[in-house]
């Protein structure tokens, strides 16, 4: 699938991803198939998608960590450097200098015996001691968490769940990434505690020009916080647009049936949910994967080979029955029923 970044405005993309596929043995599909993706510096691109859908393992291939023994196709590049060729220290090495993660579940990042002081020491190697610690309330302070001498001193049984998602931010942050991927890494929190990161994410990227690939359940909170979102399918990108536009006139029929599933407050249309399950690996799903739960298709879309194909307001969907109003002009493969 192609999803080329766009020139002009924007420097140079953060990350590449292009065509990227990986298998493992014994799976009757990919876990991933033809995913692109890209973020440019500055950019919050949302990652939305049903559980087992593929998001966590398109971030970790960002980072080039997949599952042992999985066969990996395509192309990830960090910046201009090829993340699939490095190996060992040197991937270590190139990862901590450009990008780095955040877990939904904070208390799984840190130890729980060791205090807050160490996790974010061990995250600022090379400083003088001294020099480290004073960085490391510099970052505290710099996520919003009061007293941040204190903080350092505590153990994480000792702070809240949404002070404790902030601690990790601020480790991820310790290395002035230039991209940072947060895997669900507000769900977890009350909506306060989440408007409050979230705007604290928006700040980092004004000043300093941050990436960020924002994995979400919530399509809602995408759409008001992404400047583009990508909607995955079986591990398969099934549309990419702008926040915008997805939201507004959403052309694949999973993303119409996610949103129809969680409607926006104060319409009066109930939930409908998607009918049927999502598809787990044991599932071959030939043609569009998203065909046996799709009110539209028809026998040949379980034949015909998903790619993605341009929006005429930008963007692309992986359906072969776009709506004449949506496909670009003479650029699509148009359905004859
Ligand atoms: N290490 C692994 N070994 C085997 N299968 C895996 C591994 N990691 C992920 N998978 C499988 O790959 C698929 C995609 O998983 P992934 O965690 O990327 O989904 P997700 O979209 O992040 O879901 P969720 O919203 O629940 O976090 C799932 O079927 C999952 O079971
Ligand atoms: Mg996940």
């Amino acid at each position: 699938m192609t999803d080329t970044p766009r020139r002009g405005r924007t420097s140079e993309p953060l990350l590449t991803v292009e065509g990227l596929g990986l298998s493992l043995p014994g799976t009757a599909r990919p876990l991933l198939a033809d995913v692109s993706l890209h973020i440019a510096p500055g950019e919050v691109v949302g990652l939305v998608g049903e559980s087992g859908s593929g998001k966590s393992t398109t971030a970790k291939a960002a980072l080039g960590l997949w599952p042992r023994g999985a066969e990996v196709s395509g192309s990830v590049r960090l910046g201009d450097t090829d993340v699939l060729a490095l190996r060992g220290d040197d991937l270590r090495q190139h990862r901590s200098r450009t990008v780095a993660m955040v877990h939904q579940d904070p208390r799984a990042a840190l130890n729980p015996v060791r205090r807050i002081g160490d996790f974010l020491l061990e995250r600022l190697p090379g400083l003088p001691r001294e020099q480290a610690r004073a960085r490391a309330a510099e970052l505290l302070d710099a996520v919003g968490l009061p007293e941040p001498e204190r903080r350092l001193r505590q153990r994480p049984h000792e702070l809240s769940g949404g002070m404790l998602q902030r601690v990790v931010i601020a480790g991820a942050l310790a290395a002035e990434p230039r991209l940072l991927l947060a895997d669900e890494a507000t769900s977890a929190l009350d909506v306060t505690t989440q408007a409050e990161i979230l705007a604290l994410l928006r700040t980092l990227r004004a000043a300093h020009g941050l990436g960020l690939l924002f994995i979400t359940h919530d399509l809602h909170l995408a759409a008001a916080y992404c400047d583009r979102v990508y909607v995955m399918y079986a591990g398969r990108v099934a549309e990419s647009r702008t926040a915008k536009d997805l939201f507004a006139h959403p052309a694949h029929p999973y993303t119409r049936g996610l949103l129809a599933c969680s409607p926006a407050l104060g319409t009066p249309t109930a939930p409908r949910p998607v009918p049927g399950r999502p598809p787990s690996l044991a599932d071959a799903l030939p043609g569009c994967p998203f065909a046996p739960r799709c009110t539209e298709a028809d026998a040949a879309c379980t034949e015909w080979e998903p790619r993605a194909l341009p929006l005429a307001e930008g963007g692309h969907a992986a359906c072969r029955r776009l709506p004449e109003s949506a496909a670009l002009s003479g650029a699509t493969e148009r359905t004859t029923s």
